[in-house]
């Protein structure tokens, strides 16, 4: 394939995404000038760093994402791709912190092992979470019951149990093991992704392969350990070879999500990707459409961000990532006095 056609694919998958801003950060000059037609005299024989996959086919999740960066940490990984979390802030009018918290201090670079060059003085606009439009809102009060198929479950065991001996759809009977999720049962913070991958399928664990260890660090960023927050799949089994979800699936399946988020009652949910945000917010509209914005599920406030695995595969969407977690930690900051602590 040509570079003028990896490009054209690139840009079709972003678009399809909801994306309507390109940063071509992700090429090199020589790379871009050579696509555009120019001489553009290159040593160099580096592709264009993110091409997309064949028009129509699955995209693969992290646990099969061949060439994934290596990313040792979050916050290099971010720097990586042009956007350190201290230096976001001056970068982006957007979600910008009042203040230096402890939180913001751990995720700069002094906190890192590598030295990074000093954060730029730049003025700061600050948002305020009041400023950051409502977006959807699913339910009515937080407080109501949702009820529901599975309302007869009392506990995160019972639900476990209920997903192991589960046929409500065919993926119980290709799927080698079920993978209800895992955390804390009274975790303030919710994360919900799509399905699991093979390394999911094998250990039972939900965000355990590529993509997990990468949603392990991000959440580390915002000072949260794995332990005391709740993860979570829409679907319970891994569809077969990584295809995505069928409707009647996430159908199927997802009574047992809202079940788990009505026991646990989190303070703040964080919806990776399509699937999770399509699904618990009941619309067809895209993740770039989705962003930046406070839905409400059932009253809780719901952020929606880009998969890991589609940050492993789109470094250049960590910065806005990182936007996002940010304002879901704010948000959980400012929820109750006891609900903060990470
Ligand atoms: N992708 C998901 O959506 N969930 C997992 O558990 C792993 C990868």
């Amino acid at each position: 394939m040509d570079a003028k056609e990896k490009l054209r694919r690139y840009l079709e998958q972003r678009r399809e995404l909801g994306e309507t801003e390109l940063a071509l950060d992700g090429l090199t000059v020589d790379d871009a000038l050579r696509i555009l037609g120019a001489n553009a005299g290159a040593q160099s024989a580096r592709p264009p760093a993110a091409t997309a996959p064949k028009q129509g086919a699955p995209m693969p999740r992290a646990t099969e994402t061949a060439g994934a960066p290596d990313i040792a940490d979050w916050r290099d990984a971010l720097r990586q791709a042009g956007a350190s979390p201290d230096t976001m802030a001056a970068k982006k009018p957007s979600v910008v912190e009042p203040r230096a918290t402890a939180r913001e201090a751990a995720a700069s670079p002094a906190a890192s092992s590598k030295p990074a060059p000093p954060a730029p003085q730049a003025p700061t606009e600050t948002i305020e979470i009041s400023d950051i439009p409502a977006g959807l809102s699913v339910g009515t009060a937080a407080g109501e019951l949702f009820g529901g198929e599975m309302g007869t479950l009392r506990t995160l065991e019972e639900i476990a149990a209920h997903v192991a001996s589960c046929t409500r759809c065919p993926l119980y009977s290709t799927a080698t093991n079920p993978v209800p999720g895992e955390g804390s049962a009274t975790a303030d913070f919710m994360c919900v992704g799509e399905a699991p991958g093979a390394t999911e399928d094998e250990t039972g664990r939900p965000f355990v392969g590529a993509a997990g260890q990468l949603l392990t660090k991000i959440l580390a960023a915002i000072e949260l350990r794995r332990e005391d927050v709740y993860i979570v799949n829409v679907l319970k089994h891994r569809p077969p070879g990584n295809r995505n979800p069928r409707p009647e699936e996430v159908q199927a399946c997802s009574p047992y999500l809202i079940r788990q988020i009505e026991l646990i009652r989190p303070k703040v949910i964080l919806a990776l990707g399509t699937f999770a945000a399509q699904t618990l917010l009941e619309t067809k509209l895209s993740i770039g459409k989705l962003r930046n914005q406070i839905h409400r599920y059932y009253g809780v406030p719901l952020i929606v961000t880009y998969h890991p695995a589609a940050l492993l595969r789109n470094p250049s969407w960590k910065r806005p990532a990182w936007e996002d977690v940010k304002l879901a930690r704010r948000i959980l900051d400012n929820s109750s006095p006891t609900s903060a602590g990470a």
